[in-house]
């Protein structure tokens, strides 16, 4: 009855978890109470197993928790995709080997517990070698292989799920022993899988390893009879399947093109290499020093942050910059697009780390309207979040991709270090409009260069409350 109500409790702790997670003020505390589900859920299982199992599952604990533990805090956030990645692939390898297990066991299987037996290998060991490669993309330890880009690849991967499906018929007919064979293609199928996708691509196709590692570790519920974690993988499950689809949605891909076409980012797509080519004609650029004269005059600002912010890791600085604005009666907002940066909640996470107030990040379907009103937008190290052509040009690969309409405000200022392109491989109009203003350098010094010099018009002298100097 205990275990019974700790289940209980871990599952709608989990829940209440996931919900809160959508919101970026309610997202810390959820987490702490997923993890508290998790503990609670550790908890009940050694309650229901008796003294007996204890000791390796303390030892499992000690050993897992420790090295996540570490892990978690030793990573840079710039690496968090690596990270869920391999905790991603953690979670598949935690499902097949479940399911290794329930086959030794001396009590022969269902029928349901075979299927999900099978299940749980196919599925765990395709999440398990795929989230390795995706890590080992993201880190650049692995590249992708010209033979992978090939449309025979196709080919081979549907050979290897065919003889999948196979081992897994010959399992339900009696020969357990085809699960070895299961379990070697299915490893070489996550990698066959994923190896050819491009790296910028990456981050949808770890979203999608995060629901199979979700139904695998349903899968494994079945097998062991565990009803919590039948549910908790159901939600990952489901919880991925979602994100995948609203990262495809942002940025206008689909998920048959990010899986099987030319990865965009890598430089594969035909509109991307052409964009790339064309050449800038009438692009104005100015010093930080003419940027920080218009800015000492606005009224409001917002702040663009793209991927190059993360790269620069300028968020301390960009804090200090807003704060020293305000000081002067400056309104200052940053403008979120839900795929800025390189993965899901990208910019609200760096954000966050400079402790910027959350209730001035502004999701661009409510910060959109606003633009027109806006004195000085200052776009950092982003580039396709704020494209027009997304809106102008239907043969641009962004086009219908919904973009923060920073073309309507008075003045724009692209800090960035050179008019290359962003993700999507091409040409910016923004660059060339006439309130536009490229500031060229690294978003750090740019920012530092823009503060040392609004210090130097005395910005920020005027103590809170007292108005501006204006
Ligand atoms: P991007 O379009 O990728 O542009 C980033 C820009 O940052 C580049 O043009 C680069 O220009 C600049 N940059 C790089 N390092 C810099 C530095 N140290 N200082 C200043 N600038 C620097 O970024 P975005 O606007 O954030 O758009 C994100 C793109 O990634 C979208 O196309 C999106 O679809 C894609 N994507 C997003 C996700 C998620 S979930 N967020 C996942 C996969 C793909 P320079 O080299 O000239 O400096």
């Amino acid at each position: 009855m205990v275990e019974l109500s700790i289940e209980l409790g871990s599952v709608l702790l989990l829940a209440f978890g996931l919900k809160g997670l959508a919101k970026i003020r309610t997202a810390r505390s959820a987490n702490g109470l997923a993890a508290l589900a998790l503990g609670l859920a550790v908890v009940g299982l050694l309650l229901q197993q008796g003294l007996g199992g204890w000791p390796w599952m303390l030892l499992g604990l000690g050993i897992g928790g420790g090295l996540g533990a570490v892990l978690a805090l030793r990573v840079a956030m710039t690496s968090m995709p690596e990270t869920v990645a391999l905790f991603n692939g953690c979670g598949g390898m935690s499902s097949l080997l479940v399911a290794i297990g329930a086959v030794q066991l001396p009590t022969p299987l269902n029928l349901v517990g075979q299927v999900s037996v099978l299940v749980s290998v196919l599925v765990g060991s395709i999440t398990f070698s795929g989230s390795l490669v995706a890590m080992g993309k993201l880190q650049e330890w692995l590249g992708t292989p010209g033979w992978t880009l090939r449309p025979q690849r196709h080919v081979v991967n549907i050979l290897m799920a065919v003889a999948c499906l196979a081992c897994c018929v010959l399992v339900l007919k009696g020969m357990a022993v085809a699960l070895i064979p299961l379990t070697v293609l299915s490893l070489l199928l996550g990698v066959g899988l994923t190896l050819p996708v491009g790296g910028a691509d990456m981050p949808v196709v770890i979203s999608l390893l995060n629901s199979y590692s979700g139904v695998a570790a349903a899968a494994a519920g079945f097998v062991v009879g565990s009803e919590l974690l039948i549910v908790a993988g159901a939600m990952v499950g489901a919880a991925g399947l979602i994100l995948t689809q609203v990262m495809c949605t942002a940025m206008n891909r689909s998920l048959t093109s990010v899986l099987f076409g030319g990865a965009l980012g890598a430089g594969t797509s035909e509109a991307s290499e052409a964009g790339g080519r064309e050449e800038y004609t009438n692009v104005t650029s100015c010093s930080p020093e003419e940027c920080a004269l218009t800015l000492e005059a606005a009224e409001r600002v917002i702040f663009v942050p793209g991927y190059g912010l993360a790269v620069a890791q300028a968020q301390h600085s960009l804090k200090e910059l807003a704060r020293l604005l305000e000081q002067h009666g400056i309104e200052v907002r940053y403008a979120i697009h839900p795929v800025a940066g390189r993965m899901p909640g990208h910019m609200n996470v760096l954000l966050a780390e400079a402790d910027v107030p959350y209730d001035q990040l502004v999701e661009m379907d409510d910060i959109n309207p606003d633009f027109p009103r806006t004195d000085v937008v200052i776009v950092l190290g982003a580039n396709d979040v704020v494209n027009p052509r997304a809106k102008s040009d239907p043969s641009s690969p962004l086009y219908g991709m919904p973009v923060l309409e920073v073309d309507q405000a008075r003045s724009v200022f692209v800090v960035k270090r050179s008019l290359g392109s962003g993700y999507a491989g091409i040409r910016n109009d923004l660059f060339e409009l006439p309130q536009t203003s490229m500031v060229f350098g690294d978003a750090k010094q740019v920012l530092q260069s823009l503060l040392q010099e609004l210090r130097s018009l005395g910005v920020g002298k005027v103590p809170a409350g007292a108005g501006s100097t204006r």
